[in-house]
């Protein structure tokens, strides 16, 4: 029996029980870890994408993969919360997670020291380490070098286990903390050991669009050190994938109908949030029957509409009014006609204009990710389905 309670969809969590592979991140950050094993520099990564998008779910399965790419490694996975200082949260990850990776009693005790003389940790009552230096404060990003060289040099020391650093949410970091971790973080990734290896750091950040520009407004230069990390939509071979083998999934042995998952891949169009709703709602609809059919998929649409116009909706706000009034009449059009041309027609209701009448409307709208082009390049596409739905009323 299928039912709202064992229902192995879960939208909204960052972490998904039904999986839709992304081997292209994950490869890209399988070698990120080897590299920092064997100590070769590289660039930490940044993915910039908005909500919805798989980034804190991605960071999961990065820390549930990275004990079988290096047994050893040492993880932090940490979020930073808007309006509480990263720093503090970012050193108490640092000791949970070196206690957890079960290190030698030096290397907790070593680390912790070097983190207890950071004042603003300190007060916030986050170590319970004794100060044996007078209780001198160093600046945030010398206490942190000196704890995330002396963690490296430990790891590395250790049989090379990678430190691995995945941070979360890293568009709300207050600027302090901007300032003293990641000076800290440049400076360590860069230092090489008595080997001349660099120290095994592998470090990931996600965060919502802005975040490098961020970096640069609060004079950080480490944002235009990092390499993008493309997180976008879910390949439709990947949902196919997932849900023909979805009994992997749940313990009731309930499949999709091979028309089902069409439809389901045609309706979410990728969108990682889209796809549990629809799921969700899909697995609810008939709670007696082990096959979910299209017309679960349908049931799974009318009782989602109002979160997927919701989801749209948060897609568009901050747009210009004329960006909103241009994408009004993208909306009016029909797939197969929706062109640059016609468009722009229809914003300037003047049958004879041409693209190049509505400036760079369309171009701004391509780069914020709100609209794509279509397979062939002719025509666009909304990023989001319901987003055509949501602009119509
Ligand atoms: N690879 C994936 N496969 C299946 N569902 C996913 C995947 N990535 C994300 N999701 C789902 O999408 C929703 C949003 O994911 P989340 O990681 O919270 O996004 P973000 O952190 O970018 O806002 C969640 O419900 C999550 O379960
Ligand atoms: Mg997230």
């Amino acid at each position: 029996m299928r039912s709202a309670a064992n229902n192995p969809f879960n939208p909204g969590f960052g972490d998904a029980d039904v999986w839709v592979e992304r081997p292209e991140q994950l490869g890209v950050i399988h070698s990120m870890v080897d590299r920092a094993v064997t100590g070769a520099k590289q660039a930490p990564r940044l993915i910039e994408q908005e909500r919805g998008y798989g980034k804190t779910t991605l960071l999961a399965a990065v820390e549930d993969y990275v004990h079988d790419w290096a047994p050893g490694a040492i993880v932090v996975r940490v979020a930073a919360v808007d309006g509480e200082p990263f720093t503090a949260l970012f050193v108490s990850r640092l000791v949970a997670a070196l206690r957890h990776a079960s290190a030698a009693a030096e290397l907790v005790g070593a680390v912790t020291d070097a983190l207890s003389r950071i004042r603003q940790v300190r007060l916030a009552g986050v170590l319970d380490v004794a100060l044996d230096d007078g209780g001198v404060d160093q600046p945030a990003s010398i206490a942190l070098l000196d704890a995330l060289g002396r963690l490296g040099e430990a790891a590395r020391a250790d049989g090379d286990r990678p430190v691995v650093l995945l941070l979360d949410e890293a568009h709300v970091i207050d600027p302090q903390s901007l300032r003293a971790v990641f000076t800290a973080l440049q400076e360590v990734i860069n230092r090489p050991d008595g080997s001349g290896r660099v120290l095994p750091f592998a470090v990931l950040l996600a965060g919502l669009p802005g975040l490098r520009s961020r970096f640069k407004q609060h004079r950080v230069t480490f944002g235009e050190r990092c390499r993008d990390l493309e997180l976008d939509r879910l390949d439709d071979e990947a949902i196919r994938d997932a849900l023909l083998r979805f009994e992997r999934f749940n313990e009731q042995g309930v499949r999709f109908a091979p028309d089902a998952i069409e439809r389901l891949i045609e309706e979410c169009d990728g969108h990682p949030h889209v796809f549990q709703l629809l799921g969700e709602g899909a697995w609810d609809a008939t709670p007696d029957a082990d096959v979910i059919t299209v017309a679960d998929v349908e049931a799974g649409l009318a009782s989602s509409r109002r979160e997927r116009s919701r989801i749209a909706a948060a897609r568009l706000s901050g747009l210009t009014e004329a960006q909103l009034a241009w994408l009004a009449a993208a909306a009016e059009l029909d797939d197969d006609e929706r062109t640059l041309t016609a468009i722009c027609r229809g914003y300037r209701g003047n049958p004879k204009a041409t693209a190049a009448d509505c400036g760079s409307l369309g171009s701004a709208l391509l780069t914020a990710g709100v609209i794509r082009p279509s397979p062939d390049s002719r025509r666009i596409r909304f990023a989001l389905r319901g987003m055509r739905e949501h602009l119509r009323t």
